[in-house]
This record gives C-alpha cells, structure tokens and sequence, in this order.
C-alpha cells in the first residue's frame, strides 16, 4: 500500500504537558507550560478593544472576497507604523513594506522561502536556544541551520560567546535574533549589546532577521521597538516578522507580518513582487479576520488608546509576577539564586531549574513546565506565590 512506510513523529511536547496538566485532578495545580498570556483568572481572554472592534467590523464589512498577496493595505500601514515607529524615514521612503501573513509562524515560513528562493545557498545562525520552530522551520525550507550562543549551561546570557561566533559567521548568512522577551530564555540584550551585535552585522555584511513577538510584553510597546528601529536606521537591508498573536490576544485568528526593509523603493518593490510570488505558494491569500481587527484598532485614536492600556497592564501583570515570585523565594533563601527571573522579560524564563526538578514538580507539587525548565510566568496565580516558592524550593533543597 502507498502508506506503508509511513512512521510516526512525535507530538509536540507543550500538547503533552497541556494534556497531563487537564487530567491532573489536584486543585492546586499550576500551568507554567504553554506559551499563551494568562490573566489573573487563569483565563485568556479577548481584549475589550478587539471586541469592540469586531463588533464594528460585524456591522460595516461588506464582503468576504478575497484579499490581495500583501493583506490589507490598512493592516500593512499600520503595522509597519507599529513596529517602525510612524516617523520612521524609510516609511516616507517607501523602502519599507509589510505582507501580512497567518501569524509570525507565517511571516517566518515566508522568510524562509524568500531565502530560499531569491538568496539560495545562504546559511541562516539561530540564538542556542531558541524557540523550536525556528530550528524546523528553516530545515524544512531547505536552509543550512547553525546555532550562535546564547544562553550557557549556568543559565546566564553569554554575550561574548554570542558576538565571538558571530564574528566567524559567513559574509551573507542571515542572522535571527529576537527583538525582545527571548522564547525560550526570557533574557534580553541590553542596548550596548545591540550596538555591538550591529557592529558585527555591518562588518561581515550579514543580513538580520528580527523575530518580534512579543511587542509590548517586555519594556513597553515603544521600547521594546527599540532594537528594531536601530537595526531600520542603521542597515540598509533588514528583515522583520511580527506577531499580533500575544499582543492583541489574537491568537487563533493567525495574525502577522513580514516587514522587509530595502535599500531603495525599487528594489522593495522587486522584493514585493517575489514574496507576493512565494506566498501564493504558501497560503494564496492570507486571512483577513484579525488584520482587520488590528487595522481598526490601530485605525481609531480611541481603541488604539485602550488597547496600549489592555497591553499595557498585561506587561505590568507579567512583570509583577516576576518580582513577586522573586520575593516568594526570598524567605526559602533562594531569592539570589532565582534573581534573574526579576532580570528577564516577557512571558518565558528560564528558571535554571534541570529536568529532573521539574519532572518532580510536576509528579509531586502539580506543577507544570518544559523540561529544559522553561516556565511560563503569565500562567502563575498571583494569589498562590508562596505555594508555588515552596514547590520550588522543595525540589531544590531536597
Ligand atoms: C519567538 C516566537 N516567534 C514567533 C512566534 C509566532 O507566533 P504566532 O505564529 O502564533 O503569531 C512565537 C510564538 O510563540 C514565538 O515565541
């Protein structure tokens, strides 16, 4: 039969844990383990602006036919406004141009071909770690993947490491880094080290892929645009994918982009012509839903105002939690030990903690992480922080 030879790969790891967590009966259990924001409920809800604006689009839009290769125009402006700042020069330029693609995963996938195909023999070097996807999702395109590092086996950011290899990077290699709230380590580069990650981008004439998730979860919205905008001022070529998956809760209406910016208007526009080209391939058209959500958002003073508040106090939310899981260690005499976890951003962290700890967290406290002992700290209840501190502390002292 056709089937025959056909074998199993195994499920997603994060799907298992979502599974074992489910059927874990005990009330106080904890999900630190997929990567979705979390509200003080334990719930992820939508945004009120989103509803608002979905209750807009229910009542004005007039027809379901298909959208161009690039999205929205709508949608493609105000992300580019988004995550390049509205004054950005290369906007007015026109050397800067967003496709609206199904999520960041999109957006990469799109990347991934786009290098493929119109820069074919061209390597691309992935933070170790880094988000798994990235690892697939490039092999799966057929681009050689390599590793910098990033993170080392004492759970701390290895900068010089990282620029050592970056200086040993072949001239034209494309370079992923994340533009803040790094998936799965939490730890950021500061602002000298994007200087000098720059400077060695520049010198050995390497493209940078900026993967921008988490827009917003970090510092704040501007802030966290920070690296990027100096990567858009400072290069004339770079690569952005954008997520509104966290930011806007959007996650299952697949929601992204892949902003190119180029050395001129005219070659943008031949790269334009390539990507429209690739996606086609890909998805055809890409879905309109939430781009449209985000368009009106991002469209209307008002609910652009409320939804910076809505992103705003999941960030604070997050950044609480960090501190205050921080401060419930303290007492166990760990608050040294966990400190970085104040120091990192967004959603993840690398708590530090190996395998066998968190399998005991999970078979004896009814807590819930990756086994590299990634921990989701959006999905920590704030009314429970001595609990899990104990747990914690229990499978670290005994
Ligand atoms: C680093 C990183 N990049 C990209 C994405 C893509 O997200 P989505 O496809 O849901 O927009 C994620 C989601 O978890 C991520 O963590």
């Amino acid at each position: 039969m056709h089937f025959d030879a056909i074998g199993r790969v195994p499920g997603d790891p994060i799907l298992g844990l979502m599974e074992a967590y489910a059927a874990d009966s005990n009330p106080r259990k904890f999900d630190l383990g997929v990567g979705v924001y979390k509200d003080a409920l334990g719930l992820t809800p939508i945004l009120q602006s989103v509803k608002l604006a979905e209750q807009r689009l229910v009542e004005r839009q007039t027809t379901k036919t298909y959208i161009g290769g690039h999205g929205d125009a709508a949608f493609g402006k105000v992300i580019n406004d988004l995550v390049l700042g509205a004054d950005n020069a290369l906007i007015g330029q026109q050397r800067a141009g967003a496709t609206q693609t199904p999520g960041g995963t999109g957006a990469l996938r799109l990347s991934a071909d786009f290098i493929a195909h119109c820069l074919p023999g061209r390597g691309i070097w992935l933070s170790n770690p880094t988000w798994p996807i990235h690892e697939t999702l490039y092999a799966a395109a057929g681009i050689k993947v390599s590793h910098y590092p990033y993170v080392g086996s004492d759970n701390r950011l290895d900068v010089e490491a990282m620029l050592a290899t970056l200086e040993l990077i072949p001239k034209g290699d494309v370079v992923l880094l994340h533009a803040c709230c790094h998936n799965p380590t939490g730890f950021d580069l500061s602002q000298d080290d994007w200087h000098r990650v720059l400077d060695v981008v520049r010198r050995r004439e390497l493209l940078p892929l900026i993967d921008f998730a988490y827009q917003g979860f970090g510092d704040g919205l501007e802030q966290d645009a920070w690296a990027v905008r100096l990567f858009a001022r400072e290069l004339p070529e770079l690569l952005i994918t954008s997520s509104c998956s966290k930011n806007f809760g959007l996650y299952r209406e697949r929601t992204g982009a892949l902003i190119v910016c180029a050395g001129s208007a005219d070659k943008l526009l031949d790269i334009r012509s390539q990507l429209a080209f690739l996606a086609r391939n890909l998805w055809s058209t890409p879905p309109d839903h939430g781009a449209a959500v985000v368009a009106t958002i991002l469209g209307d003073p008002e609910l652009k105002s409320l939804w910076a508040d809505e992103v705003e106090a999941m960030r604070l939310r997050i950044a609480q939690l960090r501190s205050g899981l921080v401060e419930a260690l303290g007492p166990h005499g760990l608050g040294e030990r966990f400190a970085h976890i104040g120091v990192q951003r967004g959603m993840f962290s690398y708590t530090g903690l190996n395998a066998e700890q968190v399998k005991r967290l999970r078979e004896e406290h009814s807590v819930y992480m990756v086994s590299s002992g990634r921990a989701n700290v959006a999905g920590i209840d704030a009314t429970r922080l001595d609990l899990l501190a104990a747990a914690i502390a229990d499978v670290c002292v005994s």
